[in-house]
């Protein structure tokens, strides 16, 4: 059981305008539900019982929810991150052997006990700085029996994480050993390892990199054809360097969400509000890679939902907090301060299709206490950690 009173809640409740915000309001969870939330003095009296927590007026939050994460790894690549300091691309370093390539070596030599336990530490870093459901793809083994091996180690530290994970089958690149017979890979992908997926229920999406140097739109779409037969959801990472029609293509397919959006044409803008995919905003790569900042104005204008996710990876932004993104999404990306909570609560929460963002009486236990008082403190004192204790449904 938790009692806060004396708190500023943001519900983020679909039912109330903007986020949702109570001030001077209580909050009750019993297990892993909220069974009370309102106004202090509503509070009723059987119900004020307990060790209870005064927040002094400080915000109480949704559990925030990272819907865009390659998590589980080996390996690190701080040397790139010099390469880009001094002057080179992401795609230069790409081209000469570096990039996804570069983490795959470590990755598919890791035992299974080293990867659970990388991911773990990771959920646990994650976790602290207030994200108590997170999206972690694969994508760093690309064999057909790696990535499911991938897949079998996420489950296995979701089992025994206080976070609930959600697992993403990613199809993330072309291994170089079967660059020169690239059908027969994605024949493999189609036939073998989607089905298997899905037949073992190891994850609930399939992701395709769709862009230039990754995936090209035929092959997304028998990616997500397969991705769809198998029964599993689809979601694609668009437009990061090239616009190559991936927002029009998951639009068909009725995708959750299209992520990174650099490079998106008015025309994929109308499809994805159309079909009510929610747009992943990645704020942390878009930054750190130096490219445009994708139109937020239009997508934002068409009603397309805006989330953010933290796009946790080894490569272009090893970024294991929300409120840093936050932070760029508000100033770089020109994103309200309402548009940026909603982007890692509820937003997010649509982008994964789970019961989670929100603060509801039944709903999931997952909330953040905050050292401070106003939403804007969080994006507006970036670099601090304002995270005063997570509470998650799962204990
Ligand atoms: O989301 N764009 C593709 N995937 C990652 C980068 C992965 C890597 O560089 O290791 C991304 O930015
Ligand atoms: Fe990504």
């Amino acid at each position: 059981m938790t009692l806060i009173r004396n708190a500023t809640v943001m519900t983020c409740d679909p039912q109330l305008p903007s986020l949702g915000l109570l001030e001077r309001a209580a909050i009750r969870t019993e297990g892993p539900v909220i069974t009370w939330i309102g106004k202090d003095l509503e509070l009723p009296p059987e119900l004020a019982t307990g060790a209870t927590i005064d927040a002094g007026g400080r915000l109480v939050t949704p559990g925030l929810v990272d819907c865009h994460t390659h998590a589980i790894f080996a390996g690190d690549r701080a040397d790139e991150f010099a390469m880009r300091a001094a002057g080179a691309t992401y795609l230069e370093i790409a081209a000469a052997g570096g990039g996804i390539r570069a983490s795959t070596g470590p990755t598919r030599v890791a035992s299974d006990e080293q990867l659970i336990a990388l991911l773990h530490e990771r959920l646990d870093t994650t976790r602290a700085a207030g994200t108590t459901s997170i999206e972690v793809k694969t994508g760093y083994d690309l064999t057909v029996a790696g990535e499911l091996r991938l897949l079998r180690c996420i489950a296995a530290a979701a089992a025994t994480s206080r976070s609930r994970v959600v697992p993403t089958l990613l199809a993330h690149l072309i291994p170089a050993e079967r660059a020169a017979d690239r059908d027969a890979y994605v024949r493999s992908l189609c036939t073998e390892l989607i089905p298997e997926a899905g037949r073992a229920r190891l994850a609930t999406s399939v992701d395709v990199y769709c862009d230039e140097g990754a995936y090209t739109l035929a092959e997304t779409r028998a990616i997500l054809e397969a991705a769809r037969a198998a029964g599993l959801a689809v979601r694609a990472h668009v437009g990061q360097f090239a616009d190559l029609g991936g927002a029009e293509l998951l639009a068909e397919f009725g995708g959750l969400s299209a992520d990174h959006l650099e490079q998106v044409s008015a025309t994929g803008i109308t499809a994805l509000a159309a079909a009510g995919v929610v747009a992943v905003m990645l704020p942390g790569a878009c930054v750190q890679l130096r490219l445009p900042v994708p139109p937020v104005a239009a997508l934002r204008a068409a009603g397309v939902r805006l989330a953010i996710g933290s796009d946790l990876n080894p490569g272009s932004s090893y970024c294991e907090s929300l409120a840093v993104p936050m932070w760029l999404a508000t100033t770089h990306f020109a994103m309200t301060v309402e548009e940026a909570w909603l982007g890692v609560t509820r937003h997010a929460a649509a982008a994964l299709a789970i019961d989670a963002g929100t603060l509801t009486v039944g709903g999931p236990a997952d909330l953040v206490l905050w050292r401070c008082t106003n939403p804007a403190d969080v994006p507006y004192r970036y670099g601090s950690d304002l995270v005063d204790q997570v509470f998650s449904s799962r204990g």
